[in-house]
Formats: C-alpha cells, structure tokens, sequence
C-alpha cells in the first residue's frame, strides 16, 4: 500500500468504523487527531467516529507503531524496519509521505504541517491527542507520549488536548468485537473527549486555549464488564463527573484558581483514582508543569458555561 493512499483510506475508514459515512461533511472547526498508540487502534478510529459525529473536520495523523512513552522526543524519519502495528502496513513501508514517522512528536508536527494544509486546506483549529491507552498523570504525564504531541502542537501555535483513558488497550480496530468492553471504554471515552473539546469552542474566546498551553485529560476505569455489560457506577457519560484539576499536588503556599471554595485544586492523580472522574489539568506546553491561577482561571471560565465540572469530593 502507498502511504498517501493509505492515508486516505485511513480517513475514510475512521469516517465508515463511526458508520457515519453517509453523513455531510463536517462544518464545524477542523481537528487533527493524532495517538500514540498508533493509527490502526479500535480507540483512534473511535475518536474520529465521534469528532465526525461532533461535526468537527478531521484529519488523522498517527504513528504507524506504539509511541506512548516517546515523550517530545522527536527523530528524523526512517523507512519502518518492521511492519506497523497489528500488521496494518508492511516493513519497508516509506517513512516520508503520511503516517509512519519515527516518532511521536513528528507525526503531529507532519500533521500540522502537511497534512492539514493537504486535506483541510489550512492548519487545523485544534488538536486532539488520544484517546491513549493507560493514564498519564502526575510527574509520568512528563513522559507520556499523549502528552508530547499535544504539547507540540500548542508549541506551533495549535490549541489541543491530550486524553488518556484507563481501561484502554490498543487493539487493531478491524478486529475488534464493538460489544467488547474495550470497544466500548473507546466510544465512551471518545464522547466525553468531544464534549470537552466542543465545550471550548462553544466560548466565544480564540484561541480557545491560551498560548503555550495544553489541557492533560485522563479518564478513570470505566465499569464495562465483558460482553458490555455495565458492572457498576461508570458506564456511561453521565455516570462521569469532570473535576479541574492540577498535575502534581500543590505545594503549600502556592495558590490555584479559586474554584470549590478553595485554592487549592486536586491533583489529577488523586482524582482519577478515586472514583468515576475526568480530571482536565491545564499545562505548561514548554516545561508540561502546571499553569498559574491566573492562567487556570482563564480556562475556567470558558468551561464553566457548559456545566460540565463538579466540586471533588474526597
Ligand atoms: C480487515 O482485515 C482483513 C484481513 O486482514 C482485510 O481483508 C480487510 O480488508 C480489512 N478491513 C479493513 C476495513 O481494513
Ligand atoms: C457515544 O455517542 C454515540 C453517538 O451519540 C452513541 O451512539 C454511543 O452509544 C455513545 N457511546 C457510549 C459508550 O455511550
Ligand atoms: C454548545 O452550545 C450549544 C448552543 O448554545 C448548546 O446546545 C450545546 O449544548 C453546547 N455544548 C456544550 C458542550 O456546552
């Protein structure tokens, strides 16, 4: 398979696994998706299902084998020694072109940089990292590949998102039982990921993030059993409560925005351990530390008028 090709009928095929191809195109703001955990995933192919479904335009681009933990490290691209994951494309297949880049970072830098212009006609308005498999929380956040490439593309100027859900496994996505939990971790996790982003773009602000930062969302165990059955209290979107939160405990005397009557906010870690919960952490994309209150503030408040945060509860 050539990889222009490839990337093509990558994106029709995100579009048909969402069985929304005979929709309209999208007229909403356009996405650039991207996961570390490759291309070829049940999640990835969720994620642009439900960015369609959001009316986001979308283009994906995405490393052709596992990247999670390749941080912001960045590598000149090579021809692939070994075929990409779940066998999705042969070894030997061209690194230059789409998909196969060597590194985390360089496909969402490929991304912005040729393909959107390619197939967008322009940059994209946002970028969304993951649904990736495993949370990425506290000082492991650093290394996180979901992380890297959402911190990238703010760096270029791009506002995005990284999303971690944690009862994801990368599976080959045309293989995958849709009524498996996994399968269906991945389309709950993908719409609360369009939640959020939809919710940024429904402020009036623009950029919708401030400059230099990044959002860390990570998504707590879900409560699927096998076969979909739900097991207990976290297996559906409402059952989810977002909390904002910081990505290493606060010290002492430093101050968070004000929010739940305190100025202190929960660290991402805690929260996602605790129950059903989404924690969204607003980064530093430069140093990935956490933002000042001010910063945090500004977020805040274009979150806020969609309701979607909750006081947490220890
Ligand atoms: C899924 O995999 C099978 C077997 O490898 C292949 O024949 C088929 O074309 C693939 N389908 C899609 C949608 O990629
Ligand atoms: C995700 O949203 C789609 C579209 O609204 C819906 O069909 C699907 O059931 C949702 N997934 C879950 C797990 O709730
Ligand atoms: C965005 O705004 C529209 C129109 O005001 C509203 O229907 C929708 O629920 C909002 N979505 C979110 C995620 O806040």
């Amino acid at each position: 398979m050539q990889f222009p090709t490839n990337l093509f009928t990558l994106l029709v095929l995100s579009l048909s696994v969402g069985r929304i191809a005979a929709q309209a195109i999208p007229t909403g703001p356009s996405v650039l998706l991207t996961n570390a955990d490759g291309w070829a995933t049940s999640a990835v192919r969720a994620q642009g299902g439900a960015l369609f479904g959001g009316n986001f335009n979308l283009v994906l681009s995405a490393p052709a084998q596992i990247q999670s933990k390749a941080g912001s490290k960045s590598a000149t691209p090579k021809p692939l020694t070994k075929p990409c994951e779940f066998n999705s494309c042969p070894a030997g297949s061209p690194a230059e072109g789409s998909d196969p880049t060597d590194g985390k970072v360089d496909a969402v830098k490929y991304g912005i940089q040729t393909v959107s212009p390619l197939y967008l006609n322009s940059t994209p308005d946002f970028v969304v990292s993951g649904v990736d498999s495993g949370n990425a929380v506290g000082a492991a956040a650093c290394e996180s590949g979901t992380l890297g490439a959402a911190a990238e593309a703010a760096k270029e100027g791009i506002p995005s998102a990284a999303f971690s859900g944690a009862s994801l496994h990368p599976e080959y996505f045309n293989t995958s039982d849709p009524t498996s939990a996994n399968s269906i971790a991945a389309s709950l996790y993908s719409n609360l990921s369009v939640a959020l982003v939809s919710a940024l773009f429904n402020s009036s602000a623009r950029p919708v993030l401030p400059a230099g930062t990044t959002l860390n969302v990570n998504f707590a165990p879900t409560s699927v059993g096998v076969a979909g059955k739900a097991k207990s209290k976290c297996a559906t979107m409402g059952d989810f409560k977002w909390v904002f939160t910081r990505v290493v405990p606060a010290a002492k005397h430093a101050k968070d925005v004000e929010t739940c009557g305190s100025t202190h906010l929960p660290d991402e870690e805690t929260v996602v351990h605790s129950g059903c919960f989404a924690a969204v952490s607003v980064v530093n994309a430069h140093t990935k530390d956490d933002v000042d209150a001010a910063t945090q503030s500004t977020v805040l408040e274009r979150l806020k008028p969609a309701g979607l945060f909750s006081c947490f509860k220890h």
